[in-house]
């Protein structure tokens, strides 16, 4: 087999996993789950989502990954539990269902992008998204973007990947600190700010339930848990790299991406006529609402076009890694050449993608398939091989390379043998239930 390649630095692969983490979920998702769950006491829970089950499942994703020096299926293998190889797979399978669907958004990107250059969202912003969002312009929005994604990939780990996302990361932060130091300007700033960082513990305690599952849901997208892609990427690191630290590093970039998404959309509702009702109605409003809102500010043309780079750079530096791991399976298991599988599989990928392009409801089922069923039962198997079956040798790989302690490594083995299991059958169990009651109600088809 070839040599694999491999990130030139430890920094290389920092980059690489924060730019799969960060991504339409920080920019584009959060601010709007938390302005449709009731703003600050949506945040708290995500945080702690972020922080208390979404950073110990990273961990088990690295663990995995380092100690099988593999592909995520044959990584179960190298470990010694090759039975478990399908849990790998189904991560990677999730990887191209996301990007089918991913991509599609991406290619509304595109258009708004367009859109605030020619400020054709300008007058009705509804209209605009019905006229981008489905039909021919969404099906060409959706195939540029997936050419672009497949350039990358196809160009490799290090000129591609990795180069990518060492432009694109640096960009997306400091234009959205610029862009959140220019929304302190607005006229509504502090009512947003209220709206966003104020918790009502009242709010939370009364909608727990409703609070929990998307805020558990998005803990686990934002950080690209359950797709086998940070087993992927954490392959190729080196045996004294810190994978608490690296993976505190990455845990803790995204989340501030996020947090500066928050800064930026949510004194822009304030200053042009509040939250209510944009994180409301799915995928759609989100653009629209954004639209209306740059549409009514006095730079809102440059503004825009700024805000849908940054979502761009935040789309693709996901999108590649979408499509990496799918490709880097088949090219070191079956041998074919990096440039052909990326193509074919791309191709085969923006495929699926199609009856997204069809309208809304055909995206959010996607997304809801996703996110509800494939991806919290991923975490589940993770949680559960690494728990209670893989030994306590392969386990101790948390340790190896880290000043972190034997004692770490048993507290955190415990916590994903009971707390995240636990947390995770919870919100799989209300993410079926809304699934069914979706499909049962026709609120997708
Ligand atoms: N984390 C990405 C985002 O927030 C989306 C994502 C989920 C992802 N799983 C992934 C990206 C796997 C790359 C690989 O938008």
């Amino acid at each position: 087999m070839a040599q694999r390649e491999t990130w030139t630095s430890r920094i290389g692969f920092i980059f690489a996993a924060v730019g799969s983490a960060v991504g339409l979920g920080n920019i584009w998702s959060f601010p709007f789950q938390t302005a449709a769950n009731g703003g600050a006491a949506f945040l708290v829970v995500y945080l702690l989502a972020v922080f208390l089950i979404g950073f110990p499942t990273m961990m088990i994703e690295f663990v995995i990954g380092r100690r099988g020096e593999q592909n995520p299926v044959a990584a179960f293998e190298k470990i010694g539990y090759g039975n478990w190889s399908f849990t790998g797979g189904l991560g990677v399978f999730s990887s191209l269902v996301t990007l089918s669907f991913y991509s599609v958004v991406g290619g509304w990107v595109l258009s708004y992008i367009v859109g605030s250059a020619t400020g054709a969202y300008f007058g009705d912003p509804g209209t605009y998204f019905g006229s981008v969002a489905s039909g021919p312009t969404a099906i060409a929005a959706h195939a540029v973007f997936m050419a672009i994604t497949i350039g990358i990939v196809a160009s490799g780990v290090t000129d591609g990947i990795e180069r990518a996302t060492k432009v694109m990361i640096p960009a997306i932060l400091v234009l959205l600190v610029g862009m959140a130091a220019w929304a302190t300007t607005l006229s509504g700033a502090s009512a947003g700010y209220e709206y966003y960082l104020s918790p009502d513990f009242g709010v939370i305690a009364d909608n727990f339930a409703s609070i929990v599952p998307p805020a558990m849901g998005q803990a686990f997208f934002t950080l690209s848990l359950g797709f086998s892609v940070m087993i992927a990427y954490s392959s190729y690191l080196g045996r004294d790299d810190s994978l608490p630290a690296d993976g505190g590093a990455i845990v803790v970039v995204n989340t501030l991406v996020a947090l500066l998404a928050g800064f930026v959309i949510f004194p822009i509702f304030f200053a042009t006529g509040g939250a209510e009702g944009a994180g409301s109605g799915g995928a759609g409003t989100a653009f629209v609402a954004l639209a209306g809102a740059f549409g009514s500010l006095p730079a809102g043309q440059i503004i825009g076009f700024v805000f849908f780079a940054v979502l761009l750079f935040a789309a693709l530096s996901s999108s590649i890694s979408l499509l990496e791991v799918p490709v880097s399976y088949v090219t070191e298991s079956y041998g074919y050449s990096r440039g052909t599988t990326a193509v074919v599989m791309g191709l085969a990928i923006a495929l699926l993608g199609v009856p997204a392009t069809f309208g809304t409801s055909w995206l959010g089922f996607y997304n809801d398939l996703v996110f509800n069923i494939f991806l919290p039962i991923a975490v589940l198997l993770f949680a559960v091989f690494a728990g209670w079956v893989a030994n306590r040798e392969a386990v101790d790989e948390l340790g190896r390379g880290s000043s972190v302690g034997e004692s770490f490594t048993t507290a955190w083995l415990w916590w994903i043998r009971i707390v995240v299991p636990i947390a995770v059958i919870v919100t799989l169990y209300l993410g079926v239930e809304s699934l069914y009651t979706g499909l049962t109600s026709g609120a997708y088809f």
